[in-house]
């Protein structure tokens, strides 16, 4: 599949676009350019469970209902990632006993899978665990109960919860082999040791178009986790410039989704690649990069990137 990521419409970010909307969906919904989408927020437990208990899927319903309308196959998006966690999850008052946060963490999972039940072809379980090194980030889940119970308790259940949906784990840079790379290949080893289920590996890929790795690194990575016996997709692919854009650096963008895609279509192991929206405005870069951006596949003005190119190229 090829697809794109989308909020709810009263998420998407910034104000004063209505007038792009009917255009917007448009490409998304009816133009045929996708045939897959992740909510980009609207499941995370933010959302889903803002006080413990109490569960809200309006945001989340929205872009699976649009989904199921437009044959969209629907990749779901996240469980437990330590960012965007509803405030009660991992404020320093709480100090949670290990039995107390296994619990939550069980409650949580439970009620929000169940929710979307035969709705997901995927599930982020796992969101971005580890640091650069190899090493367990910092989190509420991982100070209290370690790195390896809390992965291993999320998707233990998962697994059980919804047996079509495939259960991933997902992080950023591991689209070039690197520490960060062995370390998810271990937990990949670990649980299959273990016997817990785990299907798939989610490559982010929030690229930046000076650095972007290059076609045999991308296959490297990829091929890292496939040979695992796991699935594989990139699930959040965007190319950030340094702004403005110019025609070298929409070069360097050009290239860097064709690799990235041209990667995932050679290595049979590799399923899908989402882009990260597609339409520049939503995108998620500006806030979070100061002075980059254009970071997906149509400007502003509905004009298509080089880079759409690079990605016709390469499938
Ligand atoms: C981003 C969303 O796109 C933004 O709207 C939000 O404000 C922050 O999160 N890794 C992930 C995604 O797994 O969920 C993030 O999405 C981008 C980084």
């Amino acid at each position: 599949y090829f697809g794109a990521a989308t909020d709810s419409p009263g998420q998407r970010e910034r104000a004063g676009l209505e007038a792009a909307y009917p255009k917007y969906d448009e490409i998304m919904w009816k133009s045929g350019e996708f045939g897959q989408t992740t909510p980009t927020n609207g499941q995370k437990w933010l959302f889903t469970e803002p006080t413990q208990g109490t569960f809200n899927f309006t945001e989340g319903d929205i872009v699976a209902s649009l989904a199921h309308q437009h044959h969209k196959l629907l990749r779901c998006h996240a469980l437990v990632w330590h960012s965007q966690l509803a405030p009660w999850v991992d404020s320093s008052s709480a100090n949670w006993t290990k039995d107390e946060l296994r619990s939550i963490i069980i409650s949580h999972i439970t009620n929000v899978m169940t929710h979307y039940k035969g709705q997901c072809y995927a599930w982020d379980v796992v969101n971005e665990a580890f640091n650069e090194d190899g090493t367990y980030r910092e989190s509420v889940f991982s100070t209290v109960l370690g790195g390896d119970e809390f992965i291993e308790l999320a998707f233990k259940t998962a697994s059980e919860l919804d047996p079509k949906a495939k259960l991933y784990y997902n992080d950023y840079n591991l689209e070039s082999p690197s520490a960060k790379t062995e370390a998810v290949r271990k937990l990949v080893r670990q649980l299959q040791s273990k016997k817990i289920r785990i299907d798939g590996v989610g490559l982010q890929a929030h690229l930046t178009a000076e650095s972007r790795p290059t076609l045999d690194e991308h296959i490297a990575a990829i091929e890292g986790f496939a040979e695992l016996g796991v699935e594989v997709a990139l699930t959040e692919l965007d190319v950030r410039l340094a702004m403005p854009a110019n025609a070298t650096n929409l070069a360097q963008q050009k290239e860097a989704y064709k690799n990235a895609v041209g990667a995932c279509v050679q290595v049979e192991g590799c399923i899908g690649v989402t882009i990260w929206d597609f339409y520049d405005p939503f995108s998620w870069v500006p806030a979070v990069f100061p002075g980059e951006g254009a970071a997906l596949l149509w400007f502003d003005d509905f004009s298509r990137h080089p880079a759409y190119e690079g990605v016709v190229e390469a499938l």
